[in-house]
């Protein structure tokens, strides 16, 4: 294939023929190849390919900047937002998702973070964005931090993780949940249970894996949660869930709501 393609740049090529004495009285002629701009000829080699949703691809390698990415997703997650289904959710958190995966993690705008819940070790959040359909919140979390699980009633969340590593996991609720203040037990069901490194996503809709905790490796981790509103502000709650399921095969807990 490359010889394919090294023969199409020499026909592009200028020849001039040159003397050149090779041996004493000996002189050979020989074709000296003026190269087309090496520009051109990777160009040639690579032609720039163009995604079905006009993103370029050198924008895939070299990630989106956060101003761009602000700009390009908005209007189609504003048309994607008015689906509140599940299906609904999910195709506008996946797509969200898949551009979340070409930001440029250094155009992410590092802004002002507060410590979160006074959790030890330390937890802090800040706003990065506000827009419509989303808002973005820029997340900092010391090393070994432990982000209690907690849940996000009518709100979709997706996570990037841009530094460090962090274990994060899912619940969803069993069957109706009691009131916030209430001490009574239900039952949660473990979803997902993963490793967030720079440059993963996990995603939760107001439909499923609701719930989620974060548990912080040695060297800390950041990163952002675009978060979107599918329905009314309802607050949320932390949870305490059982260190083991009582049912291993389905990963079920026994969980309480908790205030912190
Ligand atoms: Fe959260």
């Amino acid at each position: 294939m490359i010889n394919k393609w090294l023969k199409k740049i020499c026909l592009f090529s200028i020849g001039k023929n040159e003397k050149t004495e090779v041996r004493s009285g000996i002189l050979e002629e020989r074709r000296r190849l003026l190269w087309l701009p090496v520009a051109a000829a990777s160009a040639m080699l690579f032609p720039r390919r163009v995604w079905p949703n006009g993103i370029s691809s050198a924008f895939v390698r070299e990630g989106m900047d956060w101003k761009d990415f602000l700009k390009d997703v908005s209007p189609r997650a504003k048309e994607l937002h008015k689906d509140p289904s599940i299906k609904g959710q999910d195709a506008y958190l996946y797509w969200l998702a898949s551009m979340a995966a070409r930001l440029n993690f250094d155009s992410i705008p590092n802004g002002k973070l507060r410590t979160f819940a006074n959790l030890n070790p330390p937890v802090e959040t800040g706003l990065a964005h506000r827009g419509i359909p989303f808002f973005i919140i820029e997340w900092k979390m010391s090393a070994n931090a432990f982000l209690p699980p907690h849940n996000h009633p009518n709100i979709s969340v997706c996570t990037l993780c841009t530094q460090g590593e962090a274990r994060i996991r899912n619940f969803n609720p069993n069957g109706k949940t009691p009131a916030f203040d209430s001490k009574k037990e239900f039952s949660v069901q473990e979803t997902h249970n993963e490793i967030l490194t720079a440059g993963r996503i996990n995603t939760l809709s107001a439909k499923r894996d609701n719930i989620h905790e974060f548990r912080v490796g040695k060297d800390g981790a950041r990163g952002i949660d675009i978060t979107t509103y599918h329905g009314k502000d309802e607050g949320f709650s932390f949870l305490d869930i059982d260190t083991k399921p009582n049912d291993e095969f389905n990963r079920t807990y026994r969980a309480t709501w908790k205030k912190f």
